[in-house]
């Protein structure tokens, strides 16, 4: 076991215990669920969006893709708002506080106009939240001027976080859309508005896959489709895109940032830390294995800080960004040439295959021996056949080749592909 470590953050002037929070999806929204993922050792929910109304949902309404035998690399959504009446979830709200008091009770809410919004803000406050958080990202609602409408219009961004901020003294983060070029400028628009931090991502608006069959977007609905939300693994480097962004636009570099998007492991959550993120959302990853995850999460994350001498999760929030740099700014003077391990090679002739067909055909096979061979005189240090090969340690990063011109110096380099 490792050391007992303190994994307390501190967000929006609020106290997590740990980083690890549900985000606002169907995985939040309800007492026993919640109340559940609390004594599994969640810090806090962001418990699932309501509006004045009842949101009505399709049936089905979730698709997931995988990968050969691998569990599911995306997940598609077309849920809408809360099922439950306003009444019915505030009472919820009220009995998680009561009974959690310690736990950190995050709200997310949707308007469809000012009063809307600084009602509903006022009415959470009142039921016991600690955080309001505002939904201007949902990508498939199906009432205007809900969800993304608003993410995407710095306008309307502006207009309802003050209309929030009318409502309550509660810490207001807007979550944001990822359906959009630049996530800094919204963003912006509610942090001068009065949001204290910001959420991010929310789903990306996708067609996953098409039942061929019904020539129909899956889920299909009555032989219909529609474009829905994306989450899950496949959209972490999306997610981590946008977060990295907004940390390194200088008047956001220092706001409250709650990272979501496709994190399923403890080291996923390190990614998300090191890129600046001060709390961490999670559903996709509890839709598919249940909000026990947090159990490994919280154990990985100890052992990472034990292993590496880190004594607070802050001790490292943000290390990547400094490292995080346009592509002009990288070295192109030197190639890395892959070292070949015989022992580790099982002859599968992949590296040579895709050098071939997708690189510059650098590797030469011998079909009897089924055996690599690397021509160093061709090879460019790409790296796609360490990224194909199958067999751990087999192609490594080897020889650091400097070109013409350039000074010979010692390298950072990436020393495993996993
Ligand atoms: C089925 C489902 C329902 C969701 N409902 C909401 C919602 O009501 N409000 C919201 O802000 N985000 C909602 N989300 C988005 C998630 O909170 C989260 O931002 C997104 O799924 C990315 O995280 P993940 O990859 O860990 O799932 C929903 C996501 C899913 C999959």
């Amino acid at each position: 076991m490792a050391t007992k470590k303190d994994l307390s953050v501190e967000f929006c002037g609020v106290t997590f215990e740990n980083p690890f929070c549900l985000s606002s999806s169907p995985v939040d929204d309800s007492y026993e669920k919640c109340s559940r993922a609390f004594e599994y050792g969640w810090a806090g929910v962001f418990y699932k969006s309501f509006a004045k109304f009842k949101g009505i949902d399709v049936s089905p309404r979730f698709d997931s893709i995988g990968k050969e035998s691998t569990p599911w690399t995306g997940f598609k959504n077309l849920e809408v708002q809360s099922d439950k009446t306003l009444e019915e979830n505030l009472d919820i709200l009220a009995r998680l506080k009561k009974h959690y008091p310690e736990k950190v009770l995050a709200v997310s809410i949707m308007g469809t106009s000012d009063d809307e919004w600084t009602e509903l803000a006022a009415a959470v406050e009142q039921a016991g939240a600690d955080i309001i958080e505002c939904n201007f990202s949902c990508p498939h609602m199906h009432v205007k001027g809900m969800g993304m409408d608003v993410g995407q219009d710095d306008n309307m961004v502006q207009e309802y976080t003050k209309a929030v901020r009318k409502g309550t003294r509660l810490p207001v983060i807007a979550k944001m859309t990822p359906n959009i070029g630049h996530m800094e400028l919204p963003a912006l628009a509610a942090m001068e508005s009065g949001a204290t931090g910001i959420s991010c991502i929310n789903t990306i608006r996708s067609m996953m896959q098409l039942d061929i069959d019904n020539c129909t977007p899956k889920p299909t609905v009555n032989g219909l489709g529609s474009i829905g939300g994306y989450s899950g693994s496949a959209i972490k480097p999306i997610a981590l895109r946008f977060l990295t962004n907004l940390r390194q636009y200088p008047a956001l570099a220092n706001i409250p940032i709650s990272g979501i998007g496709g994190i399923e492991t403890w080291r996923d959550a390190v990614e998300f830390l090191m890129c600046g993120a001060e709390t961490l959302q999670v559903t996709t990853a509890v839709m598919q294995y249940g909000s026990r995850i947090v159990k490994d999460l919280i154990s990985g994350l100890s052992y990472f800080m034990e292993e590496k001498g880190y004594d607070h999760v802050r001790d490292f929030i943000g290390l990547a960004l400094p490292h995080i740099v346009t592509t002009d700014k990288l070295p192109r003077d030197y190639e890395i040439i892959p070292q070949w391990n015989q022992d580790k090679c099982i002859g599968c002739g992949r590296c040579y295959v895709s050098c071939r067909d997708a690189a510059h055909a650098a590797i030469d096979w011998d079909a009897d021996q089924r055996r690599p061979h690397i021509n160093e005189d061709k090879c460019v240090g790409c790296h796609l056949c360490l990224n194909v090969c199958p067999s751990k340690d087999c192609l490594l990063p080897g020889q650091i080749r400097f070109k013409e011109g350039a000074e010979s110096r010692e390298i950072i380099h990436q020393v495993k592909y996993e």
